[in-house]
Order: structure tokens, then C-alpha cells, then sequence
């Protein structure tokens, strides 16, 4: 297969603009209509305000009126861009804005230095500007990316280096995530993301168990899952120590197909299931930047692999499995199989890791996009504090967050007459809430811990390039785990 991997342009960060091919510079609303913010040396004579207003530009986020320069250049084409509050949300939206556009040119200039700054702006803006760059594509024929540097520019470079390290960091490991979930499931095997997991994770120990220490440690529903498939399953376990003393674990539902099992799934069903391992994904590429970014945490990944088929040696519905540390799962539909093999991680995560705090992130249902949209993932949590922090870090982070009810009643639901519990709330109770039956399913396995889980099943995958979005996979979590734990890893404990 060939190499999908276009890596990323170039970040620079200067107090002059260079000979870029593209030049950017900001508008947003005045009192009387838009106006520059910054200045046009290399256009003199145009009117700029004639021209916003013959455009009926406003300043508003992410508008674009482009000039051409017609002699000589560099810069071929000042791009001017609004940017509305100057906020973050209205700076990355800018930022993804302006690299759409400037996507055919090697080279793009952003000229910040007439608005005024904090972190959280520039932050959003680089990122954005790295994120929109991505694409994936394995055509014989594919264009390599045009645009191969990027410069920002501000008054003062050395101010915010360390926050366009951070988002150079961020958005590396979101791509490297974006990458695993892209992968067609025909070379996905649970091994080969095994595999790449050791090649993402360099300097960091990467424990791998296969199928017979997985089964000598009674990982029943990773082995249950991953039984109907040749290829058989494994669990990737990654360590960063970064110091300090508090200890997080993140599981990540690593499902490299989804078929449903026995419980088949329609056509249609399957379309998008090579991306049943994103949150698996997203848990790797997190640790990936925090090692990178040097945070004061401990932090432990899980990624829970397996492939789920249909075949003469996959689980039967009516079967009854054994989860790590003994519990027993009468398995009702083979297509609820994430809850199974995060289960596992969660309880493997309770006993024997003993962590402060478990987190999960897994495409678990298809009703969580049915009640949130693809915009919002959804939280479930024990404990308020968790979900504050976890809220704020994805709205921080612009990948949006909405807090779920693990809703007491609904527990009945998971009650069996032969096991400790099934693996689908029971329909003759008709109490629906298959999200949520779904998280208080996981909540069973994490003990007295503080536990939150995310339901990344809508915003994992794009249909189309939508501001820092690209078509695809988006590698949604990492920039919200990784704020986070930027965040805790600050925090006395
Ligand atoms: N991987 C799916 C959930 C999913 C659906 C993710 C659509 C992304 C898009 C999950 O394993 C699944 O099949 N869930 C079932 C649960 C049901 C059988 C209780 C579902 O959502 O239908
Ligand atoms: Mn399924
Ligand atoms: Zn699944």
C-alpha cells in the first residue's frame, strides 16, 4: 500500500514577513463596517474599505476576500481574513479559513502583528492552521500538499514559541491518529496496530499482549470479541511517567472492524466501521504528545484490539463470557462489543494499575450521534469534578463536549438471569437510552474509582473538510485529553 502519510507543512513563528507566496492579514468589525487590522505594505494604493465594502465583507470569522497582486510578487495574493472577536473559536476558524484557501501555494504568511493576543487565540489558530492542512488519500495518482510552510507572524516571536510548540505537538499527534483511523481494515489488524503503536510510541516501553497472554489472564472479552476473526486480537499498553503523583489511565475502544459479529450488520451499517478504533487512536496519540510535551503525569493507554466477524469460531448471542477479574456477561448481541473489550481494560485498569482516574474513549453507539449530532461527544461521569474538567478541557480544546446521565434507573435494564449482567439493556423493559445503558455497563468495572467515558461515535469522523476538520477521520480527543492533562498535571494533587 502506498504511503498515505502527508505529513504536515511546516510551522514557523517570526516578527517579519518573509517572501511567502501568500500573504494573510486579519479584518474584523469596526462600528462602521469591517476594517484592517494590520497594514497592506506590498498593495499601497489599494482602498481597503472600498474593497470590504464592495465585497460585503463584515470581519466575521473565517471570510475571505482575496486580492490578487498582478506585478511581480512575491506575495502572489494577499488573502484578507476576518476575524471576528479575535477569540479562540473565531481564530481557528481564521486560521482553517485562510489554509483552505491557500492550500495550492508552498508558502502562506499570517500577519498577526495588528491584533492584540493571548495563548488561547494563537494556540487555536495553529492548530487550526496545522489541522486544516491534512488530508488522506491513496490514490496512484495523489497530488502531494502543495503548501509546505506556514509562518505567523507577531511583534515579539520569542513570546509564544512555547504555545506554537504545544500546538505543533497537539496537532502532530492528532494527524498520527487521523492516520490509524483512515487505514482501510484490510491491513488494520489488531496486530499491525500493534505494531504502529510501537512506532508512534518511540522511547517509550510498549507492551503488547497476545492472544495466549490474553487468555492466561483472562481477558474473556477481548478473547470473545476477537475470536470470529483470523486475525486475532491484542492489548496495547503504553506507559509515559512524567513524574508527579497522580496516575491516569485511558482505554480506548480498539475495534479495527466492526461487523457486528453473528449480530450482522446491515450494508449500510458497515460502511464506516474501519474507524471502530478511534478511540484506541486517540488514547495512543495522546500519550504520544504528552510524553512530547514533558507533563508532570503518569499516564497509562489501553487500546482494547480486536477485530469483530462473523464465523464458525465467533461468539454466539446467548454465550456467556468472563471479563477480567472474574465478572460474567451473558452476550445477548455480538454487535455490542466495544462495552466487552473496554470492560477488560477498565477492570485490568481498577485491579491492577490502581489509578486516580480512569477515562475511556470509544465510538460505542449509534445513538450517540442520533441524540448529540456529529458535533459533540457525549461525557459520562461519576463524579461532578471529572466532568467539569473534562467539559472545560473540550471546550478549551474546540472539540465540543456534553455531560450524559448515568441514569439510575436504567441499571435494571442490564440485569441477567444467568450472569452478572448482559450486554444490552433488556428491550421488554423499553426504558431505550442505549448510550447510556451502554456507560453504566462500563461504570460497573471501574470500582470506586472516579471514571468518566467518552462516546466519541459522532465527531470521529467528518463527512466533509469542515474548518479544521478534514473529510475523515478527525482524531477527535486528543486535543481534549491532552488539555486535560495539561491541566490536571498543573494542579496540587
Ligand atoms: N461501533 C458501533 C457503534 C457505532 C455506530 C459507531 C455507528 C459509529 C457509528 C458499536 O459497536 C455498535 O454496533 N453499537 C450498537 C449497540 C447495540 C447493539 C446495543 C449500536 O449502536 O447499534
Ligand atoms: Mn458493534
Ligand atoms: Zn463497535
Amino acid at each position: 500500500m502506498p504511503d498515505p502519510v502527508l505529513a504536515l507543512p511546516t510551522l514557523l513563528l517570526t516578527s517579519a514577513v518573509p517572501d511567502a507566496v501568500v500573504v494573510a492579514v486579519p479584518t474584523g468589525p469596526g462600528p462602521d463596517g469591517p476594517v484592517l487590522r494590520g497594514a497592506l505594505p506590498v498593495l499601497p494604493d489599494v482602498d481597503v474599505p472600498a474593497l470590504l465594502a464592495r465585497e460585503s465583507a463584515k470581519g466575521e470569522p473565517g471570510e475571505i476576500v482575496a486580492i490578487p497582486v498582478l506585478d511581480g510578487g512575491p506575495p502572489e495574493r494577499v488573502l484578507l481574513v476576518g476575524t471576528g472577536d479575535a477569540g479562540p473559536a473565531a481564530l481557528r476558524t481564521a486560521g482553517a479559513a485562510v489554509v483552505r484557501r491557500a492550500k495550492g501555494s508552498a508558502s502562506l504568511a499570517l500577519d498577526l502583528r495588528g491584533l492584540a493576543l493571548g495563548a488561547e487565540p494563537v494556540r487555536a489558530l495553529a492548530e487550526a492552521v496545522l489541522l486544516a492542512s491534512y488530508s488522506y488519500s491513496l490514490k496512484a495518482g495523489a497530488e502531494p500538499r502543495v503548501l509546505q510552510d506556514v509562518t505567523i507572524v507577531v511583534t515579539d516571536a520569542e513570546a509564544w514559541q512555547a504555545v506554537i510548540e504545544r500546538a505543533r505537538v497537539v496537532a502532530r499527534a492528532t494527524a498520527q491518529a487521523r492516520d490509524l483511523v483512515n487505514t482501510p481494515s484490510l491491513g488494520k489488524t489488531p496486530a499491525w496496530l500493534a505494531g504502529q503503536a510501537g512506532e508512534l510510541l518511540t522511547g517509550l516501553r510498549v507492551r503488547v499482549r497476545e492472544e495466549e497472554a490474553l487468555s492466561k489472564e483472562g481477558f474473556g472479552g477481548v478473547i470473545a470479541v476477537g475470536q470470529g476473526s483470523s486475525r486475532p486480537p491484542r492489548v496495547i499498553e503504553v506507559t509515559y511517567d512524567g513524574g508527579g503523583d497522580r496516575h491516569v489511565v485511558l482505554v480506548g475502544k480498539g475495534i479495527t472492524f466492526d461487523t457486528g459479529g453473528l449480530s450482522l450488520k446491515t450494508n449500510d451499517g458497515l460502511q464506516l466501521m474501519k474507524t471502530d478504533m478511534g478511540g484506541a487512536a486517540a488514547v495512543l496519540a495522546t500519550v504520544r504528545a504528552v510524553a512530547d510535551l514533558g507533563l508532570p503525569v503518569k499516564v497509562t493507554a489501553l487500546a482494547m484490539a480486536a477485530e469483530n466477524m462473523p464465523s464458525g469460531t465467533a461468539q454466539r448471542p446467548g454465550d456467556v463470557i468472563t471479563q477480567y477479574g472474574g465478572r460474567t456477561v451473558e452476550v445477548l448481541n455480538t454487535d455490542a462489543e466495544g462495552r466487552l473489550v473496554l470492560a477488560d481494560g477498565i477492570a485490568y485498569a481498577e485491579r491492577v494499575l490502581a489509578p486516580d482516574v480512569i477515562v475511556d474513549v470509544a465510538t460505542l453507539t449509534g445513538a450517540m450521534p442520533v441524540a448529540l449530532g456529529k458535533k459533540h461527544a457525549g461525557l459520562f461521569a461519576t463524579q461532578d469534578l471529572l466532568a467539569t474538567q473534562l467539559l472545560a478541557a473540550g471546550a478549551a480544546a474546540g472539540e465540543r463536549v456534553w455531560r450524559m446521565p448515568l441514569v439510575e434507573d436504567y441499571r435494571q435494564a442490564l440485569e441477567s438471569p444467568v450472569a452478572d449482567l448482559r450486554n444490552i439493556g433488556d428491550p421488554k423493559l423499553k426504558l431505550q437510552g442505549g448510550s447510556i445503558t451502554a456507560a453504566l455497563f462500563l461504570r460497573e468495572f471501574a470500582g470506586q474509582r472516579p471514571f468518566a467515558h467518552l462516546d466519541i461515535a459522532g465527531p470521529a469522523w467528518s463527512g466533509a473538510d469542515d474548518e479544521e476538520l478534514s473529510k475523515g477521520a478527525t482524531g477527535y480527543g486528543v486535543r481534549l485529553l491532552v488539555r486535560w492533562l495539561e491541566v490536571l498535571s498543573a494542579l496540587p494533587h
